[in-house]
C-alpha cells in the first residue's frame, strides 16, 4: 500500500454550542459544551487512518494537558504520530456553533514552531513516503521549506490544501500536484483570474470545494471544467472539518489510483457524511460507509 505523510497542526477545538452569540461588553449564557480532537492536521491525517490508509502524522503540541489529550487520543484511532514537542503551548480552537453554522479562532501556539531539527528529522524520512498532505496552519515558510525538501525525492505527490487562506509564494505554486482550496480561499492564494480560469492554469492541478454545490476542476481532456455534485438530502449538524474529510477522502481515493472525477465524488460523500455528526472528527467516516452512502444517494 501506497504511504502517505500528513505534516499539519493539531488544536484541541472547544466546541460551544450557542444561540446566542455575545456582543462587545455582553456575557450571555450557551446550551453546550464539548471539546474534540481538531486542527486541520490532524482532522485530515483521522480522516485517512479512518478510510483505511497507510498514514503518518508530524505534527508539533506542546508539554501541557491539551498535548496529552491530543496524542492519547489520536494514538486511540491507531495513527501513528511523530510528534514534536514544543515549548510553546499547544495549539486550541475556540469554535462556536450558532445556527448551524461555526465560526472559529485558533491560537496556533505550537503549530507555529517547527524547528529545524524536526525538519531535519521529517527530512531523513521523506523516503519512506508516497504522498504528502499539507495545509496552512503551519507557517508558510515552513511548508514551502518542506515541499521543497519533498521535491528533492523522485515520484513524490504532494497535496496541499491552502487553509486559511494565504498569499502563496510563487516558488511554492510549481512544488504542488493538487491544490484544494474552497470557492473563497481560491481568491486569496495571489493568482488572479475567473474562478475558471484559475482552475484552467497549472501546476498544481486545482480541485475547488463548494460545499453543497459539490466540488470543481479543469478536465484537460474535454477543457472544460467539471463540477461533481455533493450529497443531497443530509440532515447537517455540524460542518467543522468538513472540508478535512474532504481532503482526506481526496487523497485516499488519488493513492488508489482513481481518476479525479471518482475521486472528488467519493470526497464530496465522505464530507457529506462528516457534517452529519458534531465535531471534526467524530463524523468521519469508513471507506464503507462512504460506498454505502454514494449507493443509496446515486
Ligand atoms: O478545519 C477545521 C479545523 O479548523 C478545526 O478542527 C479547528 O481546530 C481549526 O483548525
Amino acid at each position: 500500500m501506497k504511504k502517505i505523510a500528513v505534516l499539519g497542526s493539531s488544536n484541541l477545538d472547544l466546541v460551544f454550542t450557542t444561540t446566542q452569540l455575545p456582543q462587545a461588553g455582553e456575557t450571555v449564557t450557551g446550551q453546550d459544551f464539548v471539546m474534540h480532537l481538531g486542527g486541520k492536521g490532524a482532522n485530515q491525517a483521522v480522516a485517512l487512518q479512518k478510510l483505511g490508509a497507510d498514514v503518518t502524522f508530524f505534527t508539533a503540541v506542546g508539554q501541557d494537558a491539551f498535548a496529552t489529550e491530543i496524542l492519547t487520543g489520536l494514538s486511540a484511532t491507531g495513527l501513528k504520530v511523530v510528534p514534536h514537542r514544543s515549548t510553546q503551548p499547544t495549539g486550541v480552537a475556540q469554535i462556536n456553533l450558532y445556527e448551524g453554522d461555526n465560526r472559529i479562532l485558533v491560537i496556533p501556539g505550537a503549530n507555529h514552531d517547527w524547528p529545524a531539527s524536526y525538519l531535519k528529522r521529517i527530512a531523513e524520512q521523506i523516503a519512506d513516503f508516497d504522498y504528502f498532505v499539507l495545509q496552512l496552519e503551519i507557517p508558510l515558510p515552513v511548508v514551502t521549506r518542506l515541499c521543497q525538501i519533498i521535491r528533492q525525492f523522485p515520484n513524490k505527490k504532494i497535496i496541499l490544501n491552502p487553509a486559511p487562506a494565504q498569499v502563496l509564494p510563487p516558488e511554492l505554486w510549481p512544488l504542488v500536484d493538487y491544490l484544494t482550496p474552497n470557492e473563497h480561499e481560491l481568491h486569496l492564494l495571489g493568482r488572479r483570474g475567473t474562478t475558471a480560469e484559475l482552475l484552467q492554469s497549472s501546476p498544481p492541478q486545482i480541485v475547488v470545494t463548494k460545499g453543497a454545490a459539490g466540488a470543481s476542476y479543469f478536465d484537460r481532456h474535454q477543457q472544460k471544467v467539471m463540477t461533481v455534485p455533493a450529497l443531497a438530502n443530509l440532515k447537517v449538524v455540524d460542518t467543522t472539518g468538513a472540508g478535512d474529510t474532504f481532503n482526506g477522502a481526496f487523497v485516499y481515493q488519488l493513492v488508489q489510483g482513481a481518476e479525479l472525477a471518482a475521486a472528488l465524488a467519493f470526497a464530496n460523500a465522505a464530507a457529506g457524511l462528516a457534517t452529519t455528526k458534531v465535531g471534526a472528527q467524530a463524523g468521519m467516516p469508513s471507506a464503507a460507509a462512504v460506498k454505502e452512502a454514494q449507493s443509496k444517494h446515486s
